[in-house]
């Protein structure tokens, strides 16, 4: 073997020894993560710490928890905001909505829902559409970090001249500012958007089904799975969707070359939604 192919052979070992590593000894599972995510995300983390390769980091990761945990917000990119993709929260309201009037109670998951941001987003939507106190919320990440914030609630006051125009662009209905209360340097979302959701731990790859969902949004999580780890993740949410449940994914997904492509009927495209099929 070329002295360099044999390199990156050796990092790639190492890689795959680190992220075994983590797996044993937290349990999370990222070794069916897209391999060029997981690559560029380690990169950045290698440069970060001064490390000379991965073998250190193995040894940083398994004695020190601090280190792990940067590590762990690295693998898993929390990049989210309110109303993200306007467009799609439009179509949530003209395709998706009037289907969830006919029922008396409905169940709503976000699987990897980061720092709340989307959850709050449909909060608010539930709540202009008159549905929010017919509405169980389950809001889900396997960062318990980032599902403490989700929880508060709180988000900087820089952020929100965005939130306010994408929230504008999805046709909101009123002031954006009637969803929060300022605090010198950071928003908090109110109460009366919090009340009908649940948050709580669950690891896609290694936790089970939640049952009889009408609706679950999964947006830019997938994006970060290898095909196989894809495939078993969207069976999971067709198992945990009622018939004529929809399936909410990101902008650069979807369940095109995934083996759910039969189980589900194309509700819009360019927005990713889609609806469990009702069998015969
Ligand atoms: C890029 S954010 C997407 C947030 C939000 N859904 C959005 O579209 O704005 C991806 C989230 O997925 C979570 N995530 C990644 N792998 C996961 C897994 N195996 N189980 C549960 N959540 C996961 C991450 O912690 C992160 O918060």
């Amino acid at each position: 073997m070329m002295a360099r192919e044999s390199t990156i052979e050796n990092e790639r070992l190492e890689m795959a020894l680190l992220l075994e590593a983590i797996y044993q000894k937290y349990g999370y599972d990222f070794r069916s993560y897209s391999k060029a995510h997981t690559r560029r995300r380690l990169e950045h983390r290698l440069n970060m710490a001064g490390m000379e390769n991965y073998s250190e980091m193995i040894h940083a990761a398994i004695y020190d928890e601090d280190f792990f945990n940067e590590l762990l917000l690295d693998l898993s990119i929390n990049v989210t905001e309110m109303f993200r993709d306007p467009w799609f929260y439009r179509a949530i309201r003209k395709e998706v909505i009037p289907h969830l009037m006919t029922y008396p109670f409905i169940k709503v998951w976000h699987a990897g829902c980061s720092a709340g941001q989307e959850v709050y987003s449909m909060s608010i939507l539930l709540a202009e559409e008159g549905m929010k106190d017919r509405a169980q919320v389950y809001a889900t990440d396997f960062n318990e970090l980032i599902l403490q914030k989700a929880k508060q609630g709180i988000y900087p006051i820089d952020a929100i001249r965005e939130y306010t125009t994408n929230y504008q662009k999805a046709g909101g209905k009123v002031s954006f500012s009637d969803y929060y209360t300022a605090d010198y340097d950071n928003v908090v979302i109110k109460q009366s958007l919090r009340e009908r959701v649940l948050f709580s731990s669950h690891n896609l790859v290694t936790d089970g089904v939640f049952g009889e969902m009408n609706v679950i949004f999964c947006r830019n999580v997938l994006i970060y799975f290898d095909r196989e780890l894809q495939n078993k993740v969207l069976r999971l949410f067709y198992e945990s969707l009622c018939p004529g449940g929809f399936l909410c994914l990101g902008s650069k997904e979807n369940i095109k070359f995934t083996e759910v492509v039969d189980d589900f009927e194309l509700v819009a495209a360019k927005e990713r939604i889609y609806r469990k099929k009702r069998r015969p």
